[in-house]
């Protein structure tokens, strides 16, 4: 962990949020690397679940909702809630579930000094109006579900789909986490991935397996090793009560086997809850039977942030790598992201600093930069500007040289088998769509 946090603020990635105010606990903010692998997170996401499937639409509701959707979704009561204890000698607030020994403080050590559990609610609250005193209080969304379900009805009228069809959502959710931590795993602000499928009662389990296979899909095109994916199924008494199964999709962190992700049948339970609350219908009429029911969900969830930290765990890689032809090698750091991944696809480098070489090269990098998202670096030996490049997973870096000048081609070389290819400048770019794809 040390490791990717050190290489991630070192080269862009993430930064520790607000920093030069001394920061802001457990808040981060993506830097243009980071931004890069987050957009290519969040882009094949959608490509992949909303727009090549014609049984699913997209939606980018509000942050702030009415509260009464939090009073309906049940998210202002007990059960979104955590226990809280609090150490009496140092005054550190923990989450009781998460203490290794419930009668030790693990900050000061005093023994037998937690107050009594209180249920601590995890929505964070804020105020809309001018004046505080006279103002709404109103509540940052705590997942991306609840936007979906209220305009569940909205969505049927307009888009003319039919159940089964799925709504996807990408955005910010907000939770007022006890005790967030371990980098970017548990943090206050984060952004979910989110479908709500809307299926037949009778046909929920078939619905179920296929986006568990989908799920499995994803994790796989990621790079991630399976046998550090586990499949947990939760137990009856551990799922809410309106749920037959549900899966956590958990995954060995350095901190320990953690959820990734989530797939939860949650029956009729909310749009039946936002329908009582709310007083307006949001059945579906089969137009085939005119049967009026009120559609079962299933509903695959994915973290953004715990994404990038298993694609950036995955992808960190020590190696030794030649440095010459007599066999002499040194080592590097390389991010090994299957390239639809990566940050940057190319990296362009002239051999050395010299005007014909760069005037080559920038007018290279003006090109390639409408396809692929390109990185320019003159600066140091070619060899360290390779280092650079591995360790922020660059798939091709390609160098330009004196003889480029006169036959029209450059040398690209492979992150990963570090080999290193003529090609003619005029087929580059065909070359790096075929290899990158
Ligand atoms: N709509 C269902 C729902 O929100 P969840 O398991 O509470 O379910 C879904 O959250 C996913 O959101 C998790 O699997 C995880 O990837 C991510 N997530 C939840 N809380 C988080 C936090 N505090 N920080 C970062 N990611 C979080």
């Amino acid at each position: 962990m040390q490791k990717i946090t050190s290489l991630a603020k070192r080269r862009g990635f993430i930064f520790p949020g607000s920093e030069i105010y001394g920061g802001l606990a457990n808040s981060f903010d993506f830097g243009p690397l980071g931004t890069e692998l987050k957009n290519n997170i969040k882009a094949e996401w959608w490509r992949r679940f909303v727009k090549t499937r014609g049984d699913m639409v997209g939606l980018d509701a509000a942050l702030l909702m009415n509260p009464k959707t939090w009073e309906a979704s049940g998210h202002l009561g007990a059960g979104f809630a955590d226990p809280l204890v609090e150490c009496k000698q140092c005054h550190e607030r923990f989450r009781e579930d998460t203490l290794k020994k419930k009668n030790v403080c693990p900050r000061c050590g005093t023994k037998d000094s937690f107050t009594d559990t209180k249920q601590f609610n995890l929505m964070l609250k804020t105020f809309l109006g001018p004046a505080e005193e006279d103002a709404a209080t109103v509540y940052f969304r705590p997942e991306t579900a609840q936007g979906i379900f209220v305009n569940f009805k909205n969505v049927l009228d307009t888009s003319r789909k039919r159940v089964p069809f799925g709504i996807a959502q990408i955005g910010k959710a907000f939770r007022n986490e006890i005790t967030p931590g371990n980098f970017i795993f548990r943090m206050r602000e984060f952004e979910q991935m989110e479908i709500e499928y809307f299926v037949r009662e009778s046909e929920w389990e078939g619905h179920f397996e296929r986006w568990l296979n989908e799920m499995k899909l994803w994790i796989k095109d990621l790079g991630i090793s399976e046998d550090k994916v586990h499949y947990v199924e939760i137990d009856a008494k551990d799922r809410a009560h309106y749920s037959r199964r549900t899966i956590d999709i958990e995954y060995d962190f350095p901190f320990g086997q953690k959820e990734l992700y989530g797939l939860a049948y949650r029956a009729d339970h909310d749009l039946k809850a936002h329908q009582e609350a709310s007083g307006h219908d949001l059945s579906f009429t089969d137009p085939e039977t005119g049967n009026k029911f009120i559609p079962h969900v299933v509903e695959p969830t994915f973290g953004v942030e715990r994404t990038v930290l298993v694609a950036m765990l995955e992808a960190y890689h020590e190696e030794e790598a030649p440095t010459s032809e007599k066999g002499e090698t040194e080592s590097r750091v390389v991010m090994k992201f299957p390239r639809w991944l990566a940050p940057v696809k190319v990296a362009i480098l002239p051999l050395m600093k010299k005007e014909e070489l760069t005037t080559m090269a920038k007018e290279l990098y003006s090109d390639l930069a409408q396809a692929f998202t390109c990185d320019y670096d003159e600066t140091g030996s070619v060899g360290k500007r390779y280092r650079r490049q591995d360790e922020i997973g660059t798939p091709y870096c390609v160098t330009i040289d004196y003889d480029s000048l006169k036959d029209q081609a450059v040398t690209v070389r492979d992150r990963d088998a570090m080999t290193q290819e003529r090609v003619g400048i005029t087929e580059l770019e065909q070359y790096l769509k075929e290899n990158l794809n």
